[in-house]
């Protein structure tokens, strides 16, 4: 038997003794989202975890969504496989500073995008995903002043989307930050038929050059849906394993970042591996614990997302 083989089937029968879900996003290695109960966004990740009947979240992604299914199923015991897979763009929104920067616009209502700390959240007064992240923004009151955090790159395609003016904290993601200009003009001119699709991350001289802008679902999606034959794909490549699944008769390119390195991979989605998949599941370890008044004041904007939300 292979050492994957057999670390399957240990998390196999791991998952059923503890009642366990295993939740991964697209970003996660190929192995990790086979083996997965559900894989999805942002959005469907939080749906998910808000909504298991099972004892044992085991999340395979990032600390902030663990996090997230911790806020939402506060009872449940919330399991992430490596506890350093951190997140560059919650990373440049210390909780503090921020608390400074709301302080200095008091009248503004606060949208977080998920990618945040607890901390974050707790100061926030909606949060929203990649995936509803404009829609949310045209439900708020036209006169309403917005304060939009932390990606700077989100946020003004945000306001390109809905015509609000948003008052952006200067945060972003040094993975969708990489993405060569140069490297996706010589593939447009190489591959003039394929459609570029970008996740609102990348930077707005990248996003000038998307014909197709959404979150990693909606790509998914989209590679499905549009006529197009070939993509070319400005987000993390780990999405390529479901996006050859669902469309393997097309052709899926992706972009190297500057100078050509392979940096387009976050290397904190890739720091979960199956082997801390079954150690966690086998240990219980580690999990995501916070203060319960940070928790519950967190809770109220990710609640007040999932009912905006269609
Ligand atoms: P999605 O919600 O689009 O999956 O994005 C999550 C993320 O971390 C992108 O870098
Ligand atoms: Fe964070 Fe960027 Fe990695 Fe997404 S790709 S988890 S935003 S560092």
């Amino acid at each position: 038997m292979s050492s994957d083989t057999a670390l399957v089937a240990a998390i196999n029968q791991l998952r059923q003794e503890r009642n366990a879900v295993i939740l991964a996003h697209y970003y996660q290695e190929p192995e990790i989202q086979d083996i997965a109960d559900f894989i999805g966004d942002s959005l469907e990740l939080s749906r998910k975890a808000a909504n298991t009947d099972a004892d044992v979240i085991v999340f395979c992604g990032v600390h902030f969504m663990a996090e997230t299914a911790k806020i939402l199923s506060p009872e449940k015991t919330v399991v992430l496989p490596d506890i350093d897979a951190g997140c560059s763009l919650a990373d440049d929104c210390p909780a503090d500073e921020f608390a400074s920067f709301r302080e200095r616009h008091p009248d503004h209502l606060v949208v977080s995008y998920i990618n945040c700390t607890a901390a974050v959240k707790a100061q926030s007064d909606l949060i929203c995903t990649s995936s509803n992240a404009v829609d949310l923004v045209k439900q708020l009151p036209e006169q309403q002043p917005v304060l939009f955090a932390p990606d700077r790159n989100l946020g003004r395609w945000v306001e390109r989307q809905s015509g609000r003016e948003l008052t952006l904290w200067p945060g972003r993601c040094f993975v969708h930050e990489t993405f060569s200009e140069e490297a996706l003009l010589k593939l447009k001119l190489e591959y003039p038929e394929a459609e570029v699709i970008a996740h609102p991350e990348c930077q707005e001289n990248l996003l000038d050059l998307a014909d197709f802008i959404g979150s990693t679902s909606k790509l998914l999606v989209h590679s499905e849906t549009s006529a197009s034959n070939t993509f070319i794909v400005l987000t993390e490549p780990g999405i390529l394993h479901q996006m050859k699944q669902r469309v393997p008769e097309k052709t899926l390119l992706d972009v190297p970042g500057l100078d050509g390195c392979s940096c387009n991979a976050c290397p904190y989605m890739r720091m979960n591996s199956l082997k801390k998949l079954r150690d966690c599941l086998e240990t219980l370890s580690p999990q995501i614990t916070m203060e319960e008044s940070i928790r519950s004041k967190a809770e109220a904007p990710i609640r007040r997302m999932l009912a905006m939300s269609k």
